[in-house]
């Protein structure tokens, strides 16, 4: 089964061709970074629009690069929630008006499971049951995952995400939205000792995160600190050691109270190195598995959505009806 797969539950258009036989296809990516930039936040209007823009073209390229025709698509998956409804509502429209003209079935796809699964694409995949370790500019989230659809949220956070709090440490520091990645190498000519911020929640029992308060740490030690590139750099060392510690512990927790020795790491915070490294160097000695997506599956793909739609078309699922009815407020595993 030949599954086509489509992305636009916020800032980035993916597409993907997902094969049961071969698996991964082909895959594009049309990142709306640049037309929100100078926002300094996602504008809800403006990904819309271009969404509408990209699909087409992105859909012509994978076909372009595997030499499939419309015709060999056997069936269509999409990213039903949780997002930006108009964003949403664009892929839905793409996808059941695909569906019924190629008369072949459509699924939608929630938008964390895509990325939950997106370490399935990879050579050595997971088995089940696996921790996961969703880290997005949306979520943070630890959950047990028993198999498809079959998920258990442990611990997620009470306010901001940790990709958000990153987001909002790198405005703080001036660096250009979304700051994560570039505050992440700004971090690497921070002195560790300078400052030191809390790790928040991690003195009492439970996997809930909560990270709002490391941001108002980071807006008061930036009030006190020279505002040159090396007292950046530490603010911006002491605020990521802080947050890759967290997770980390949290991590080591949830591996502890469940007993599931399987390690998954997901969402475009996944992508951060000294994460890696700390999750890494924390498996080596625990004897547990670990899994990463590759890079560019970490953050919002297309490619992710059409390997967890296959597997519910797989599985006999259908989106019967031609209701655009995203969710774009959707509870995972609701
Ligand atoms: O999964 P994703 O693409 O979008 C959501 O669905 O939310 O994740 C994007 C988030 C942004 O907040 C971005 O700043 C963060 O992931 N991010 C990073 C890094 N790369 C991306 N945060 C820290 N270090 C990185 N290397
Ligand atoms: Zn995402």
């Amino acid at each position: 089964m030949i599954v086509l797969g489509i992305e636009t539950s916020c800032d980035d258009t993916g597409v993907a061709l997902y094969e049961t036989q071969r698996g991964l296809l082909a895959h594009a990516l049309h990142s709306q970074t640049q037309v929100h930039a100078e926002y300094g936040g996602v504008i809800p209007e403006l990904a819309s629009r271009d969404h509408l823009r990209k699909m087409l073209p992105l859909i012509k390229t994978v076909l372009a690069g595997t030499q499939l025709k419309i015709s060999d698509i056997d069936g269509i998956a999409y990213t039903k929630g949780p997002g930006l409804m108009g964003a949403l509502l664009v892929g839905s429209a793409f996808a059941k008006t695909f569906g019924l003209l190629w008369e072949v079935p459509v699924v939608g796809v929630h938008h964390l499971e895509g990325h939950l699964l997106a370490p399935m694409l990879e050579k050595n995949p997971p088995s089940f049951p696996f921790i996961a370790l969703l880290v997005s500019g949306g979520h943070t989230m630890l959950i047990s995952v028993k198999g498809l659809g079959q998920y258990k949220i442990l611990g997620e956070t009470l306010d901001d995400a940790a990709g958000e709090a990153f987001d909002k440490v790198g405005k703080l520091l001036g660096l250009p939205y979304p700051g994560g990645a570039l505050l992440s190498e700004m971090a690497k000519r921070g002195e560790s000792k300078r400052f030191h911020f809390p790790r928040p929640m991690t003195d009492r029992p439970g996997l809930d995160f909560s990270f709002s308060g490391l941001k108002t740490f980071a807006l008061n030690t930036f009030k006190m600190t020279e505002h040159d590139d090396q007292g950046k750099a530490d603010i911006a060392r002491a605020f990521e050691d802080a947050v890759v510690d967290t997770l980390l512990i949290k991590c080591k927790r949830a591996i502890i109270q469940t007993k599931i020795n399987r390690l998954v790491v997901a969402g475009g915070v996944g992508a951060n190195q000294p994460l890696r490294e700390a999750l890494k160097n924390m498996s080596e000695k625990m004897g547990v598995e670990l899994y990463f997506p590759r890079l560019e599956f970490c953050t919002d793909n297309g490619a992710m959505i059409a390997y967890a739609g296959h597997e519910r078309l797989m599985a006999g699922e259908r989106e019967e009806g031609l209701d655009l009815d995203p969710i774009a407020r959707w509870g995972l595993g609701a």
